[in-house]
This record gives C-alpha cells, sequence and structure tokens, in this order.
C-alpha cells in the first residue's frame, strides 16, 4: 500500500526519471499520492515544478522584457488544465480573462459573468501556475462604481482568487480607481482600445483608434493608465501603426491583441488558438489558429463511441483481473446460494 506522504514532499527541484528511461517534462511529478489514486477516475493532477534556474515571472521581468525589447507573451487560461500547458509551454503571462464568460460557460456576452464566477476559475488556473505572472479580470460591474468598490473586488481576486496581479478595462476615466488598487499594492494591467464589456457602448466590436482624433484619445488614455500606476496595458483592436506609436510613447509594456506585432508583447483567448471551439464559431480576423482541437477532439470521442458499441473498449489493457481461484470459487457460490 502507497504511504502518505504531505503535500509539500511531492515539490521536487529536479525531473523524475520515467519507466522507459526519459526524464519526465517539468511539471510531470511521480508522487505516492498518485500512487494512492491510480485506481481511481479522479486521479489528482501532477504538481508543477520549477527547474533548476528556472525562476518565476515578476514586473521587474516583464519591464526588463520591454526594455530589452523581449516580446511577452500572455494566454488566457480558464481552468486547470489549461493552465498547466500554457505555462509549460513557456508562456510569461497567464490572463483568466472574462472572455471565460462567452468561450467556456457559453454566456451570450462578458457582462453575465460575476465576480464570484471569475475567483472559482482564478482559484483553479492559480493552482497550476507557479512560473508565469498571473492576472485575473476583474468582470463588469465589480470595479466601475467606484475606487473603493474596485479595491475591494480587486482584494477578493488577490485574496480568493490567488492571482498576482488584476486585470480592468478602462482608460483616463479609470485612472483614479486604477491609482486607488496600484496604491493599495495590487499590481493591475489596464486594458483599452476595444474593451469588450462596453461593447454596446462601442456598437459592437470594431477596430479603434482608427481616426485621428480616436488615435489622440487612446494615447490619452495609454498615458493615464500608465500614469496611474498600470504596470502594463492590453491593446485590443487597433491599427498596427497606431500601437507602435502608442507602444514606444510608454515606459510600461503594451501587450496587444488585435494590434499588430510592434507592441511589447501579444495576448491570445487559449480556446480561440488551438481551435477548440465548432468550425462555425465566429473568430476576430486577429487569431491565428495553431491547433486544430475541436476536429482531433470529435475523431477521438467519435472513436470511443464506436469502441463502446462494438465492445471494442474496453479491451484487455484496460481491465483488471481477479484470480482464477477466486472467479471460479464466486461463481460457485453464486451457482449454490441459488442467485443466478
Ligand atoms: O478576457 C480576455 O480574455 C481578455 C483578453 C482577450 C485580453 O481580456
Amino acid at each position: 500500500m502507497a504511504s502518505r506522504v504531505p503535500v509539500a514532499r511531492v515539490f521536487s527541484l529536479t525531473r523524475p526519471v520515467l519507466q522507459s528511461g526519459r526524464r519526465a517534462p517539468s511539471l510531470w511529478v511521480a508522487t505516492s499520492q498518485w500512487q494512492q489514486h491510480r485506481c481511481s477516475s479522479h486521479a489528482p493532477s501532477p504538481v508543477p515544478v520549477l527547474n533548476k534556474g528556472q525562476k518565476p515571472v515578476t514586473i521587474q521581468t516583464l519591464h526588463k522584457m520591454r526594455a530589452d525589447r523581449v516580446p511577452i507573451s500572455m494566454l488566457t487560461a480558464h481552468n486547470y488544465p489549461s493552465a498547466l500547458i500554457a505555462q509549460e509551454a513557456g508562456m510569461d503571462m497567464i490572463l483568466v480573462g472574462d472572455s471565460l464568460a462567452m468561450v467556456s460557460l457559453g454566456m451570450p456576452d462578458t457582462s453575465e459573468v460575476t465576480l464570484d464566477e471569475m475567483i472559482i476559475h482564478a482559484r483553479a488556473v492559480s493552482r497550476a501556475v507557479n512560473r508565469s505572472f498571473t492576472v485575473g479580470d476583474l468582470p463588469m460591474g465589480s470595479y466601475e462604481i467606484g475606487p473603493e468598490q474596485a479595491l475591494a473586488s480587486a482584494i477578493r481576486m488577490v485574496k480568493e482568487g490567488r492571482m498576482q496581479s488584476v486585470k480592468l478595462e478602462g482608460g483616463a476615466e479609470m485612472a483614479p480607481t486604477i491609482k486607488k488598487i496600484t496604491t493599495a499594492g495590487i499590481p493591475l494591467c489596464a486594458h483599452i482600445g476595444l474593451t469588450p464589456q462596453r461593447q454596446h457602448a462601442l456598437g459592437g466590436f470594431r477596430v479603434q483608434g482608427n481616426t485621428l482624433d480616436k488615435a489622440l484619445t487612446l494615447l490619452k488614455d495609454a498615458k493615464a493608465v500608465e500614469e496611474a500606476g498600470a504596470f502594463a496595458v492590453v491593446l485590443e483592436c487597433v491599427p498596427s501603426d497606431i500601437a507602435e506609436e502608442v507602444t514606444n510613447s510608454l515606459k510600461i509594456p503594451t501587450i496587444g491583441i488585435g494590434a499588430g506585432n510592434k507592441t511589447s508583447g501579444q495576448v491570445l483567448v487559449q480556446i480561440d488558438m488551438l481551435g477548440t471551439r465548432p468550425p462555425t464559431s465566429f473568430m476576430p480576423k486577429f487569431v491565428k489558429q495553431y491547433g486544430s482541437e475541436w476536429e482531433s477532439s470529435l475523431a477521438a470521442i467519435k472513436q470511443y463511441k464506436e469502441d463502446v458499441t462494438s465492445r471494442a473498449y474496453p479491451g484487455s489493457d484496460h481491465v483488471y483481473k481477479s484470480d482464477a481461484k477466486v472467479t471460479e470459487a464466486f461463481r460457485a457460490a453464486i451457482r449454490s446460494a441459488g442467485v443466478s
């Protein structure tokens, strides 16, 4: 029987050697905890480890990357496995974005998701991440009433959601709120340009900053959030040249989404870039699809269905074998009891 091992002891600085003789990928850790649960369909997930020499990403790391012109990579994660894989792939930042509402919870827009719901997902992501810098989105309704409300929500996102920083949408008009949160010691990433929480006010998902007046307002917003203490700013759906000028005018990193490749970094929604959604889903122009998860998952699940129907699954590799004598005795017992 596997012995009980305290959770702290399963953290390891070296990667375990697998049966094949190869080193396990960095996040996989063989634990006796794992062995205890190996007969259950709910086996615990592997605990992420930092490999020797790997350091967690901090705001200072991100600011140095901007200064050195090293592009910053950011990806959304909405649950534990998507966060594990994002970190394993080397993402500098992981965002629990309120895109969660639409792409993971099936809501019609982001206004429906609540702070309580965001916190549940943030907590799950935080359990998977120990290297990437985490950002938790404040959903619509959790910060617009005033700086006090916003600070209370930001504190919950850090305390309960276990995020290292928060994000909110808005420019110059949010400066007092940003100041309130950042002076309380909570790092904040701003989000300007297309702000999906205000989609109805903006008349839908449209390119922003595409006239002189709008570009100047965008720059004013970027400067205001920087001045208020934001450590980075997301620029969404902005023409590439305008985003480049805004980036060059700031001392904090800009993270672009639909803003060209001259920003300090890029962010995408994981479910979009992996092609996890049905092919008929609307996909913005700026999304590059790096995977076709819908197709591969559909094929796999169809195969499972076929195997269940034909009894090809479970095969001999997937079953527990009983002692032949036990089976024989069991059958005899059933017969003598007249059960069958
Ligand atoms: O909610 C989200 O995922 C976002 C990113 C698209 C920046 O805000």
